[in-house]
């Protein structure tokens, strides 16, 4: 019998903060509505699951008919009815796009943005504040100025980034005096890019952490909708290999997703992002899960759609 991968779990910290970080993190790019005690729920089951890094950002809300910054004006609100459970947390948010630009990563705009979200968030630091997506035309020297200056300010304790490249990680980080905390790429079973690109070893090699978005492939991998017929092969492939994790674990598909993240050395922290109390707790079960290297690598190679040489 081969052996399990996933047994002893070294705690996780973010940067020089000494703050410590669950394996699984809990993403409110959905969290929406005016209905202050549900979304409590949900922030509450999430922290007493183990998920105390809470990921947020400016933008969340920016499809929905509150607009730009509702997501994070739904946490404050949070933090007003239970103060105390901002300091439950680990709490990161996120700046840099701007409606309309898209992106804008100028010293002044990130200022702006983050003084504004700590506005709507009611609080006075940001434990984590990462830079959105990269502003192609921000030259990285100001990108790392505007982060010093709100670490020094003590707005923001640590600076992450997302979807940047290994290649636009390394250009920030030459122009900063601390270690870049996080990288936060899009990694699921479905899509492998930061395992291939570079991002999950410059993550081992830095230290900094890696925070995976849509884990569950937005869903896709558990209830398989998509319109793409190469995609749906895929899923449909990956889906039948994940639900053998699972029932050899008794856990649910979504579940063994989240593990087979979870296995990366990369000690990757999936965000898992559903609104609904019932499925943050069923996705806590993924720590318990134990995936041979054998189906692990049946995932990757369902999930590429040819065998590994
Ligand atoms: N940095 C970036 O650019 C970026 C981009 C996207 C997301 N993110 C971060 O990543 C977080 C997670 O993204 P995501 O929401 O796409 O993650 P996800 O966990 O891949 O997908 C969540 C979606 O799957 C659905 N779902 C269906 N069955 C489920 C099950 N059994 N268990 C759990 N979910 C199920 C959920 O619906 P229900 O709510 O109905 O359960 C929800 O709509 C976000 O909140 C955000 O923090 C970052």
């Amino acid at each position: 019998m081969p052996e399990p991968l996933m047994q002893a779990r070294p705690k996780h910290n973010l940067g020089q903060s000494g703050l410590s970080i669950g394996p699984i993190a809990y993403g409110c790019w959905r969290f929406a509505g005016s209905d202050v005690a549900a979304a409590q729920n949900k922030i509450e089951t999430a922290i007493a699951c183990g998920m105390n890094l809470i990921d947020t950002a400016d933008i969340y809300g920016i499809d929905n008919p509150a607009g730009f910054g509702s997501s994070e004006a739904l946490l404050g609100d949070v933090f007003k009815a239970q103060p105390a459970l901002r300091y439950d947390m680990v709490l990161a948010s996120k700046g840099g796009i701007e409606p309309g630009v898209p992106y804008n990563s100028t010293k002044t705009y990130l200022m702006r943005a983050c003084e504004a979200s700590l506005k709507r968030l009611r609080t006075d630091t940001i434990d984590l504040y990462q830079i959105h997506r990269p502003d192609m035309l921000a030259p990285f020297e100001e990108v790392a100025d505007a982060l010093s200056t709100l670490r020094a300010q003590g707005k923001i304790r640590e600076a992450g980034v997302s979807n940047y490249s290994p290649s636009q990680f390394r250009a920030l980080q030459a122009n900063l005096d601390v270690p870049l905390a996080s990288h936060q790429p899009e990694f699921s079973a479905l899509e492998l890019g930061p395992m291939l690109d570079g991002t999950f070893d410059q993550c081992q090699e830095t230290g900094a952490l890696a925070l995976a978005w849509s884990p569950l492939a937005g869903g896709a991998l558990i209830n398989g909708k998509t319109d793409d017929k190469d995609l749906a092969t895929r899923l449909y492939a990956v889906a039948g290999v994940l639900d053998a994790i699972a029932a050899q674990n008794s856990v649910t598909r979504a579940a063994a997703a989240l593990a087979f993240t979870m296995m990366h050395p990369a000690r990757v922290i999936p965000i898992v992002g559903t609104q609904t109390p019932a499925r943050i707790k069923e996705a806590a079960s993924a720590i318990r899960v134990k995936i041979t290297r054998s189906d692990w690598y049946r995932v990757v190679e369902a999930s590429l759609g040819r065998r590994l040489p």
